[in-house]
């Protein structure tokens, strides 16, 4: 009877008569819901609904108990089970329960959906290299995301650090939570107090209502402290109050208010040397320094440059074909040593971008002065290691490293390549033959 009506209502059923049979039909399709009683002849209902999940972890299992079986529903909900209907039922009830279950069934797909967009905006994935430098950057930030501690970010201006501090939080077990970021310098100083630690009603002239501060918003996710360096000294004292005891009062208000934040706090300055000459309080630079990430200024990895060029053409051809950056461009694009890092070169991108007109090739024309104006060598700068290099094997690694890329560039067409490296194709094959692989 259940099934005639399930059919009337739209649904596609297929009966069985034991939980042998719906086992075996389990084996056989990928159902989407799952309607059982716990007491059948032979197998029972809830090993059918074991056996449902396992294989299925999306289905949606409703129990129906009998008198006396409630507890067995509980356990089966426990163990994943939707929800249950208790006999004697109506059957709009069943219908009830299934609309309620496929409506969070859709819900929570739709958030896997949403919370994937959000990892590739914010996450890891958005940020580009693959240079050994950013590996290694990605490796410190999956341990340290799943930890609950403190990190610093420092580097150059322009290196990523807000970026990276969202990919911690975006990659923590916090990501559901809020991001919330405060840029210390962006607040004129008798703000930032109260922007912080919000306050009361009355609690100075102006503060006609209640307000949070962004500390209690950030409760149970991330507080970015952006350019934590220019933070008034009384305030530091506070947020070292905040990262010690967890918690903090309101301005104007007695009570304390108990706060899980994970703080994770970003400076362009070094705060080692503003804690010697005393501008800078040593117990919070230990406190927020207990894990510190360090982001590599782009001159220390010109590898990188090419891809994120190529990134940034991408984004600012907004859906039409990316143009080809000419030979001599791009060779100033990795000869010059970016003191603004990687903002400096998006801005150079977006302005070749907005130069280009209908071409489709972006000229060293198109850079900006003081770019074109820099100087080329052939070799991006390398380190010279205390204790010296091994030549032939490093042009060996070098040569190795042009003629991959040469080959990635023409989709492994060696003669394409060849040209691309002035050599003769069989030079080209021969050294592929000699030539350590990677
Ligand atoms: N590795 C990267 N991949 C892609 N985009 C990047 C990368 N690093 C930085 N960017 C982009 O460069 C710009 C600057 O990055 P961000 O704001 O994170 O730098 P910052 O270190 O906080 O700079 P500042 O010290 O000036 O505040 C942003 O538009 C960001 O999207
Ligand atoms: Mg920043």
């Amino acid at each position: 009877m259940i099934s005639e009506r399930l059919s009337e209502q739209g649904f596609e059923v297929t009966e069985a008569d034991s939980g042998e049979r719906a086992v075996e039909l389990l084996t056989e399709f990928a159902f989407d819901i799952v309607v059982s009683d716990l007491r059948l002849p032979g197998i029972s209902g809830q090993q059918v609904i074991e056996d449902a999940l396992t294989r299925y972890p999306g289905i949606i299992a409703i129990v129906v108990t009998g008198y006396g079986t409630v507890k067995d529903a509980v356990d089966a909900i426990k163990r994943g089970a939707a929800d249950f209907v208790a006999k004697p039922f109506q059957f709009d009830e069943l219908l009830h329960v299934l609309h309620t279950a496929l409506e969070q069934r859709r819900l929570k797909n739709e958030n896997a959906y949403l919370r994937q967009q959000l990892d590739e905006r914010f996450g890891l994935g958005a940020i580009i290299g693959r240079s050994t430098r950013m590996r290694a950057l990605y490796q410190l930030i999956e341990t340290v995301a799943a930890t609950p501690t403190t990190i610093l970010i420092d580097g150059e201006t322009g290196t990523g650090k807000e970026m990276v501090a969202r990919a911690i939080h975006q990659t923590s077990a916090r990501r559901g939570q809020r991001f919330v970021a405060l840029n210390c310098s962006a607040i004129p100083e008798p703000l930032l107090e109260a922007e912080l630690f919000g306050h009361v009603r009355g609690a100075f002239t102006g503060a006609i209502a209640t307000r949070q501060g962004r500390i209690e918003q950030a409760d149970k996710g991330t507080l970015f402290l952006d350019e934590v360096g220019t933070m008034p000294m009384p305030l530091q004292m506070k947020i070292l109050r905040v990262l010690q005891e967890r918690e903090f009062e309101r301005i104007g208000d007695g009570k304390s208010i108990k706060v899980d934040v994970r703080v994770v706090a970003a400076t362009n300055s070094d705060l080692s040397t503003m804690v010697r000459s005393g501008t800078f309080r040593e117990d919070l630079y230990y406190r927020l320094n207990v894990i510190q990430v360090t982001l590599p200024p782009l001159r220390e990895r010109k590898e990188d440059i090419p891809v994120l060029v190529q990134h940034f053409l991408a984004k600012y051809a907004n859906g039409s074909a990316s143009p080809l950056v000419a030979q001599d461009a791009m060779r100033r694009l990795m000869a010059y040593p970016w003191p603004g890092n990687v903002r400096q070169l998006e801005n150079a991108v977006e302005r070749a971008m907005a130069l280009l007109g209908g071409r489709s090739t972006v000229e060293m024309n198109d850079l900006p002065p003081e770019i074109q104006a820099a100087p080329v060598t052939v070799m991006p700068s390398l380190d010279f290691p205390e204790a010296g290099v091994d030549l032939p094997g490093m042009v060996d690694q070098i040569e190795r490293d042009l003629i991959d890329r040469a080959l990635v560039r023409t989709g492994g067409n060696k003669a394409a390549a060849a040209s691309l490296l002035r050599l003769k194709r069989t030079t080209l094959v021969e050294k592929l033959k000699r030539l350590p692989a990677h």
